[in-house]
């Protein structure tokens, strides 16, 4: 997946880099939530497919931002395999770091401290972001194949989630995108609160 014409920004500041890791596209929704919210307080950002950000793209933002979902327990290879190439690019500017999934839909895992999957990409990588979050995430039944629908529908009604296989469930709580979205655009201004 390619990120759009309208979220490339090339030619402009690049301020705020949000970089996003997706296989269903929910992660650059939120992507695009927090390049808005930014936007709306002022300051610049771009929206990028993590796998299609070069060593120039980083060089040129302000501060940088990655977005990453999880499939069956894991993000996908791309991100670990990204933050150990450019770790120092990443370290050199303000940076953050977001996890999504729906675990977070549960009150203590959506805290980066109580999110397993989060806790776990911290300890396999030396990079230590600046600022942290997680967002719980979004399952569309239909439009899953046979297998994964049959797959979530189990984990789901093993932890007390919804299993309507007609049912499209959106867990995130876009008020605390929002909220993040703020703290990036103040981390990306400089101001170190
Ligand atoms: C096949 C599949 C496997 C998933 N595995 C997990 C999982 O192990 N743990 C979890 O919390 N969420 C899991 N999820 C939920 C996703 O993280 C959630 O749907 C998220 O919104 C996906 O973001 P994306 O569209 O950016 O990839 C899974 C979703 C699918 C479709």
């Amino acid at each position: 997946m390619t990120s759009t014409p309208a979220t490339q920004g090339t030619g402009v500041a690049p301020g705020l880099l949000i970089l996003y890791s997706t296989t269903d596209g929910h992660t650059r929704h939120i992507a695009e939530r927090l390049q808005a919210r930014v936007q709306a307080l002022g300051g610049a950002a771009r929206v990028l497919h993590l796998p299609d950000c070069t060593a120039a793209d980083l060089a040129t933002a302000s501060a940088v931002v990655i977005g990453a979902s999880i499939r069956y327990g894991h993000h996908r290879p791309e991100v670990e395999a990204f933050i150990a190439r450019h770790q120092a690019a990443l370290a050199a500017r303000p940076n953050a770091l977001f996890s999504v999934n729906v675990v977070a839909r549960k009150p203590g895992k959506d805290l980066p401290e109580g999110n397993p999957y989060l806790q776990k990409l911290l300890r396999r990588i030396a990079w230590r972001p600046q600022r942290l979050a997680v967002f719980a995430g979004r399952i569309d039944y239909p439009s899953l194949g046979p297998l994964d629908r049959t797959m979530i529908r189990v984990i789901m009604w093993m932890t007390r989630g919804p299993t309507d296989p007609r049912g499209v469930f959106e867990f995130t709580d876009w008020a605390r995108v929002d909220a993040f979205g703020e703290t990036l655009a103040r981390l990306a201004a400089g101001q170190n609160r």
